[in-house]
């Protein structure tokens, strides 16, 4: 009765309350354990007892805003410069990944001067009134597309405009973006920011083509603009043989501006700018303060420094690789003996699996999808759906995720796959 109805729950016709977790493992009110393959916050594990021990131990301490001295702040920034290419040096810290994003449009507009913004089709920057704006998940269903901002279609290579079979996607793809800037500089507008989620989450558990970066940030830049990476779902080292997913465009390849949220503290609001001195130097040159009540707080930034060692003991990148392959190679098995599997896709802890209802025009198999997510809840699996057609089963566990645990999933998934319930459930979706 108090709660807003916008804010939406998972399985709404039977929802779970949750009491506690552990690792990969959340517990319900009645003590079942339900294995968590999702949840991209709790990073290192639900409840990291080296986490939750910074954190008490700080807070016995001191919290406070930072506008006094505090080691904490100065050497987390010391840390994350490290897992960065050199020059994204300056460091804001904030307390979500909306916070981020919304400071990185700042910094973009007051760094470039210009006003407009490139984003792909279907992203989300989140919640607040500027990030809806360049939020083609969100604006679709709102008032629209404002004018300063500009959309190109996902680089999506099994069900994107330009696939597999083009000779050259990546180029292609590229091409649009230029075209979009050709356009808008024809009506005078002025290219502030291309922003882009490093592997498009909300838009299907896209991995961008190789090149794709470089080839954009050298439109955007000739344009006047800056590349925005947003690293809030997928930084931090999900992808397993880099530590951001930028990283896996090549080397060569440095944004102008990197957002950082989720992950970082582990299920702690804390989020991140990491910026270049020029755009800093930009934005303080206005003379007004950036002031951040919460931001950078000595609580957040134990946390934060927990998080980057647990990430370095327990070796998760590696991990993360290791486990991540198992599961594709198991889910490339279903997707041999299941037609309705038509791609399997991912890097590391980051893997969709795209459910299509014909292999020719690869129609999205939504209501099949949302039938598998309820099913897995009925084996205590939570897993849930991306992608503009739902379609999309997206796996982001804690880093923690094991092999036994992929072999679990991927068997309920054979079970179901093959019963015999499911075959005509399936085939009376039509
Ligand atoms: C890619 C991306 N950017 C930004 C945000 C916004 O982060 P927050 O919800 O912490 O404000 C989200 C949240 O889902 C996200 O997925």
């Amino acid at each position: 009765q108090n709660l807003v109805s916008s804010c939406k729950l998972f399985f709404p016709e039977d929802p779970v309350k949750i009491v506690r977790a552990k690792g990969q493992y959340i517990y319900d009110e009645h003590g079942r354990e339900y294995l968590d393959c999702i949840n991209n916050v709790s990073h290192v594990g639900h409840c990291h007892p080296d986490v939750v021990k910074a954190a008490h131990e700080q807070n016995q301490l001191l919290n406070t805003n930072s506008r006094y001295l505090h080691d904490n702040l100065v050497d987390y920034a010391k840390r994350l410069s490290k897992t960065l290419p050199e020059k994204l040096c300056t460091f804001y810290f904030l307390n979500s990944g909306s916070e981020a994003n919304d400071l990185a449009l700042r910094l973009a507009r007051q760094y470039t001067k210009h006003e407009d913004v490139i984003v792909l089709d279907h992203a989300y920057h989140g919640h607040l009134t500027s990030l809806i704006d360049i939020s083609p998940y969100k604006f679709r269903n709102l008032e629209g597309q404002k004018e300063w901002v500009h959309v190109a279609p996902l680089p999506d290579t099994y069900r994107g405009i330009y696939r597999e079979d083009h000779k050259d996607s990546v180029l292609a793809y590229a091409n649009e973006v230029k075209k979009i800037i050709d356009q808008a500089q024809k009506k005078g507008r002025k290219i502030a920011a291309f922003f882009i989620e490093s592997l498009p989450s909300v838009g299907g558990q896209i991995i961008p083509p190789e090149g794709y970066f470089q080839m954009i940030a050298e439109h955007v830049h000739k344009a006047g603009g800056v590349f925005v990476a947003d690293e809030i779902q997928v930084g931090f080292g999900r992808v397993g043989k880099c530590f951001w997913a930028f990283q896996l465009q090549g080397e060569d390849f440095v944004p102008d501006i990197v957002t950082m949220g989720k992950p970082m503290g582990n299920g702690h609001p804390i989020a991140c700018v990491a910026t270049t001195k020029e755009i800093a130097e930009a934005f303080a040159d206005t003379g007004v303060e950036y002031f951040n009540t919460f931001g950078g707080n000595p609580v957040s930034c134990a946390i934060g420094l927990a998080v980057l060692d647990v990430i370095e003991k327990e070796h998760l990148q590696a991990h993360a690789t290791q486990v991540g392959n198992f599961l594709m190679e198991l889910l490339n098995q279903q997707k041999v003996k299941h037609p309705i599997i038509g791609d399997v896709r991912g890097v590391g802890l980051f893997i969709g699996v795209d459910l299509i209802k014909d292999q020719e025009k690869r129609t999205p198999a939504t209501k099949e999808a949302e039938y598998l997510i309820t099913r897995f809840k009925r084996e205590y699996i939570l897993l849930s759906t991306d992608g503009p057609g739902r379609n999309v089963l997206k796996f982001k566990p804690p880093l923690c995720f094991t092999m036994d645990n992929a072999k679990l999933v991927v068997d309920k998934m054979d079970e179901i796959l093959t019963g015999k319930t499911v075959r005509l459930i399936f085939s009376s979706f039509g």
